[in-house]
């Protein structure tokens, strides 16, 4: 290619992807928008290719260590293991059953079954997902999945020892029905184990015009209906009726996880092969999420956006109120157990 071609071709490849993701953004409709997005974000590959099977952020450790000084897969393993010690779940006893909501394509659940001896049941609302986290899953791994709406978990009341769910709330239209759900089918006594996208909480200061302009990208080009704020969130789970009145401990891992961001953008410079082995539409797909990875980064560096952890006990006696509600909901939720 000549010296003139050259800056052609890159404003021709700059401008198709900028046409791209201002024309085709992802926005949220129903819960089978989100279905579609993350089926075909399994199905083209370039995701696991390029950042293997975790679909959440690296935990950097406290304070982050400097990008490159570890492996960005490596990262998401620790931020795994990290949540397991800060919620306890490291305390439960091997057979414990777990259930991973929103589980991408199984990544924490091989973890939580295969390094702390879990029974775990894996579901997500994309089949394509399930489909391949059922590949990637080795035989007697005590780890399996299945195609469920968290918002209307397909599993009896109390039902199981710890519920776990990573960065799918963004995707969730209800907060107050995501919260119930993951309170229903917990056990008096479990635990529970949170992460989450949230947007600052409106009490710490409205959102500007360019910082409302970002955030409707953030939403838009994700699937994502709303983010919650760590507080609302925390309050969404302490109020559920099906709460038994538990008390929900947050932190903020913005800082720990914030070079993940730069990391996935790098990880594409670094293993040039994943996305070209793909072809060409890989090229313009991965381009295409580049500015809503750099715009995701300014958010959570400036405090418009938060990585919000929450962990919590489930007080072994409901009030005889819950009880009564629990039995009435329970009789028509009970398809699938774990076990
Ligand atoms: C950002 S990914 C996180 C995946 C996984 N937790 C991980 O850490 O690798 C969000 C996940 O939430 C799932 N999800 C979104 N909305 C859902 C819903 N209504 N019911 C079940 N899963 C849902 C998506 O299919 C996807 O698996």
């Amino acid at each position: 290619m000549s010296f003139i071609s050259w800056p052609l071709a890159t404003l021709a490849v700059a401008g198709g992807a900028a046409a791209l993701w201002f024309r085709s953004n992802r926005r949220y409709h129903d819960a089978a928008s989100v279905a579609a997005a993350y089926d075909r974000w399994t199905e083209d590959q370039l995701l696991e290719r390029l950042w293997g099977e975790h679909i959440h952020l690296g935990h950097y450790g406290d304070p982050p260590r400097r990008i490159g000084s570890i492996d960005f897969r490596r990262a998401k393993e620790d931020l795994v293991h990290a949540l397991v010690r800060w919620s306890g779940l490291d305390a439960l006893p091997p057979g414990s059953k777990v259930l991973d909501v929103g589980c991408g394509i199984g990544g924490s659940a091989r973890i939580l079954a295969r390094d702390y001896g879990f029974e775990v049941l894996g579901i997500s609302i994309s089949p394509i997902q399930i489909r391949r986290a059922s590949e990637l899953t080795p035989a007697g791994l005590r780890c399996r999945f299945a195609v469920m709406d968290a918002l209307a978990l397909e599993l009896p009341q109390a039902s199981v020892d710890a519920v776990w769910s990573v960065e799918a709330c963004p995707h969730m239209p209800d907060k107050q029905g995501y919260a119930d759900e993951l309170l229903r089918v917990l056990k008096p006594g479990g635990l529970l184990a949170l992460a989450d996208w949230n947007r600052r909480d409106p009490a710490d200061g409205a959102m500007n015009r360019v910082e409302r302009w970002v955030m409707r990208q953030l939403l838009e080009q994700w699937a994502h209906p709303e983010f919650a704020s760590i507080r609302s969130l925390q309050a969404n789970l302490e109020h559920s009726r099906w709460g038994n009145g538990i008390s929900i401990a947050t932190g903020d891992w913005s800082a720990a996880t914030l070079p993940s961001w730069i990391d996935s953008i790098l990880e594409g410079m670094r293993r040039p092969g994943a996305i070209l082995s793909l072809g060409p539409r890989a090229v313009l797909q991965g381009l295409r999420e580049t500015p809503t990875i750099l715009l995701m980064h300014w958010a959570f560096a400036t405090g418009l956006m938060q990585f919000g952890v929450f962990r919590g006990r489930k007080p072994a006696n409901p009030s005889p109120g819950d009880q009564a509600d629990a039995e009435a909901v329970s009789a028509s939720a009970a398809r699938l157990a774990i076990g």
